[in-house]
């Protein structure tokens, strides 16, 4: 019987967030640029205190699965991936991922994070499907899911308001056997 490699890449691994990352998250959270790609609430700074909260939580829950995205040499933390909201019944669950510094952007690690967090999903919890929201802005993002093989399913019209205007939040799909399949090619 061979057991795959799990939550370890060629460049990245997935690990544990710890709460020597605060101080990062703080310095990511006050990027408004990188909160309005991320995230539709209000693209507001959060201080150390609250995001040990939250990581307290997270911690906690049986339901949401976050990952730390390091570089395989160092316990530098990069990106963030979670999958959230599991619906155990089902085998479906939430997918966001955020790679913190822009020098960093572009350069294959979020596609190869996405990657070990989704054969998390489908290899390790047996998830069925997993589903994202993309901001119709966020060009990056899109190219991102569509190459890992996501299904646009629709479009939640003029979800969003930023600057005066209004934007379609798109709704996004991957399947067990599309995953599957597009990891044998
Ligand atoms: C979106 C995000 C996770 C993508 O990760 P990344 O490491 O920057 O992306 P990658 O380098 O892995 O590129 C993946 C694909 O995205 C696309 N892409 C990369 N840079 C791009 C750019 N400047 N414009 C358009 N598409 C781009 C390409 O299709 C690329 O595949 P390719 O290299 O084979 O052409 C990352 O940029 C990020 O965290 N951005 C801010 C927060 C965010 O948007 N989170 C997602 C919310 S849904």
């Amino acid at each position: 019987m061979t057991i795959s490699k799990l939550l370890c890449g060629d460049r990245v691994r997935l690990t544990a967030l710890n709460t020597s990352d605060l101080p990062t998250l703080v310095h990511w959270f006050e990027d408004a640029e990188f909160m309005r790609l991320y995230d539709a609430r209000p693209a507001r700074p959060k201080s150390e205190a609250e995001l040990g909260r939250w990581l307290e939580e997270l911690h906690k829950a049986k339901d949401d699965f976050a990952f730390a995205v390091r570089p395989l040499d160092s316990q530098d933390l990069i990106g963030y991936v979670e999958l959230d909201g599991i619906l155990w019944p089902h085998g479906v669950c939430g997918f966001s991922i955020g790679i913190g510094e822009r020098s960093h952007w572009g350069q294959g690690y979020g596609y190869e994070a996405a990657r070990l967090a989704l054969a998390f999903a489908f290899d390790e919890l047996n998830l069925h499907r997993v589903t994202a929201t993309v901001f119709s802005y966020n060009k990056r993002s899109i190219a991102l899911f569509e190459k890992l093989g996501f299904q646009r399913e629709g479009a939640f019209r003029e979800f969003l308001q930023r600057d005066g205007k209004r934007y379609d939040m798109l709704l996004y799909g991957l399947l067990k056997h599309e995953w599957e399949a597009g990891s044998e090619q």
